[in-house]
């Protein structure tokens, strides 16, 4: 049983599914294997992540392995319907609607949990949290696997307090993911929505990047390549030198709220932005986030300094303020790629979602005897995967001769 909006958008939704899977070569190969191996027979997964066609290729690589998956979206406005209908078409049960309220959101996340998972992927930590609300559907199981940093804050922090009911695995650290997805699937996907939700110029304009983390440094490389002048927020002294050494300027969000053409949070903090930058920016500036919550934006403080709110285009809102100016805000404030855009390429979630079935492997095979801890995923895990994308891309790389081996691990010269 699904809960979708609309049967009748299947066939594009498996278009584009099988569209990426074309563009998947390691997540392929392990699907292959699954499906000889029967890794997950008897077993229920429930997923928690955006709900697009990348994400969709990967519950069906799950299926493949034996597991009957239950399949729901993590953010209600990244849900793409089509997608949805196409993966429940499939034989895989979905339950995920574009724009839904919080109520129906958290709904949607008991229907994914009713079968009582074995084991579960989480991205953000909503569904950890609707666990810990509801403790009964964990009955069965065994733990799960977390994949961004957003939702590694909150387990670490649910470990840390005691409060960690199953073991997890933290997929966002492994470097096949954070490494490839949050630098550069971050970088090219936020810009792919920013320019077509805004059909604006880039070069030229200054864009403010708030954190200078992974996603940061992703974001503000392309933002640079494409001829902007950009300006780096940051809290860490290091990262703030780095952007600095990157070419950036770097200065306190209070300064580079006057400067600023487009501003892009990407720190996984709240508040980042808030009135008295609102109150300093030029007129129709931009604001948007890709951190994982619509949380960095201030939105309800823009509100509620707004004389007129109104729509100005897809996913923009102008926010006009008493003296004049109009700032827009981008996709309510919510993760622009995701929900104003179509995501990262399929090349990058190929690396992160072979991550996350081995991941599930793991926790299949040896979760039982892990305690109730965030674990981070093994060094082999992320070799395997690494190797076997260097194979799906037709690429070879140098070995160590026993000479050289001897050379590295020696003290001689
Ligand atoms: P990170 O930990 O590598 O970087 C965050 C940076 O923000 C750090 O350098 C930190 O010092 C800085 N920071 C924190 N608070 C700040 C503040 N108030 N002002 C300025 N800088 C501040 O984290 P990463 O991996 O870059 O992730 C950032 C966020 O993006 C998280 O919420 C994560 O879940 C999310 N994410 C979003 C993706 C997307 O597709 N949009 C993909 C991957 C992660």
């Amino acid at each position: 049983m699904s809960t979708v909006r609309d049967m009748s958008l299947a066939e594009y939704g498996r278009m584009k599914i099988l569209w990426v899977r074309d563009f998947m070569p390691a997540l392929s190969v392990i699907r292959d294997r699954f499906e000889a191996e029967q890794p997950f027979r008897g077993m229920k997964i429930t997923t928690s992540i955006h709900m697009e066609a990348k994400t969709a290729y990967l519950a069906l690589c799950l299926a493949a392995g034996g597991a009957e998956v239950h399949a729901t979206g993590c953010n209600p406005l990244s849900t793409q319907d089509d997608v949805a209908a196409g993966l429940a078409s499939l034989g895989v049960n979905t339950y995920a609607e574009y724009g839904v309220d919080k109520e129906q959101y958290e709904k949607l996340l008991l229907e994914a949990l009713a079968c009582k998972p074995n084991l579960i992927i989480d991205d953000g930590g909503d569904l950890v949290e609707t666990l810990y609300r509801h403790p009964e559907l964990a009955a069965e199981l065994i733990g799960g696997a977390e994949e961004t940093t957003t939702g590694i804050h909150r387990l670490k922090a649910r470990a840390k307090a005691g409060v960690l009911q199953f073991p997890m695995m933290n997929v966002n650290d492994a470097k096949c993911k954070h490494y490839y997805d949050n630098k550069y699937g971050t970088g090219q996907s936020v810009w792919d929505a920013i320019m077509h939700t805004t059909n604006l110029l880039v070069a030229g304009r200054t864009v403010v990047v708030a954190g200078y983390g992974y996603c940061g440094r992703g974001v503000a490389m392309r933002a640079k390549g494409m001829g902007a002048n950009v300006i780096v927020t940051e809290i860490d002294p290091i990262k703030a030198l780095e952007a600095s050494m990157d070419g950036c300027r770097v200065m306190p969000m209070d300064k580079a709220a006057r400067e600023g053409d487009i501003f892009v949070t990407t720190t996984g903090c709240r508040d980042v932005i808030t009135r008295r930058h609102f109150e300093v920016m030029k007129n129709n500036a931009f604001l948007s986030n890709a951190g994982h919550f619509n949380v960095e934006v201030n939105g309800e403080e823009l509100e509620n300094m707004a004389v007129r709110v109104y729509k100005r285009r897809n996913d923009i809102m102008g926010y006009e303020l008493p003296d004049g100016r109009t700032l827009n805000l981008l996709a309510e404030g919510r993760l622009v790629n995701l929900a104003s855009g179509n995501g990262h390429p399929a090349e990058i979630m190929d690396t992160s979602f072979a991550i996350q079935a081995l991941a599930m492997e793991y926790m299949a095979k040896n979760g039982r005897g892990l305690h109730r801890q965030v674990y981070e995923v093994p060094k082999e895990i992320d070799d395997e995967v690494s190797r076997i994308k260097l194979e799906g891309c037709g690429m070879e790389i140098d070995r160590l001769t026993p000479e050289q081996e001897a050379y590295m691990n020696g003290f001689e010269v």
